[in-house]
């Protein structure tokens, strides 16, 4: 298997990080080095939003705004509260760095989604690149990223658009794969 098949295969989302910070310019360094991903028309859709130290604790805030809300937490008991709390602080507060990634809405379907799917391509290639150097994310997009009074409360404009939130820093614990399935079984060819 060559370097690069290694790392695709080798990747795994990480869902807990170890206290170890990340330095920031070796962050911004990957970021750079991801942008060589493809993108019509030379738009470089994505944006960024990184949320480190004390800004953890604005989005978290925003965040719980955000589910109660939309309705996600309003029927939780006291004690599910309590428990949910918890779940949360820990995440935010103890994950590293928290990377927003957004980019414009557009106004044709071809063009939006061309951005939407450079973007994704741009992700991906920033996960190989800090797995290879051992840092490890979860790519989410949790219900928060539709709420337009949580865009509008972390600055973005009504035009733009969440494509995933990424919660880095280095693995605790890596999950086991769950396997693939061979391509031949969702192929097939058409002549030849
Ligand atoms: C577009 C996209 C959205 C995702 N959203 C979430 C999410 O909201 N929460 C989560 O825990 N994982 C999320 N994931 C991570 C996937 O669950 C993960 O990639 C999948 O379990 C396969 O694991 P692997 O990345 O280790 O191969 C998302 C992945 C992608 C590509």
């Amino acid at each position: 298997m060559t370097q690069l098949a290694n790392i695709i295969k080798e990747r795994r989302t990480v869902r807990d990080f170890t206290s170890q910070p990340i330095d920031m310019d070796s962050l911004i360094n990957l970021l750079d080095q991801a942008a060589w991903a493809p993108n019509h028309g030379h738009r470089e859709p994505w944006q960024f939003k990184l949320f480190v130290e004390g800004a953890k604790q604005t989005l978290l805030n925003e965040i719980v705004k955000s589910y109660q809300r939309i309705g996600i937490t309003k029927e939780y008991t006291e004690e599910q509260l309590i428990k949910y709390k918890k779940v949360m602080d820990d995440f935010f507060l103890n994950t590293p760095a928290h990377l927003l990634i957004y980019m414009k809405k557009q106004d044709t379907q071809k063009v939006w989604e061309e951005d939407f799917l450079a973007t994704a391509a741009f992700i991906q290639n920033f996960q190989l690149l800090a797995w290879e150097q051992g840092l490890g994310m979860v790519w989410k997009t949790n219900p928060y990223i539709y709420d337009p009074e949580f865009c509008d409360s972390i600055g973005l404009a009504e035009d733009e658009k969440i494509v995933g939130v990424l919660h880095i820093g280095y693995p605790k614990k890596v999950p086991k794969a769950k396997e693939r399935t061979p391509i031949r079984e969702k192929m097939e060819v058409v002549g030849g």
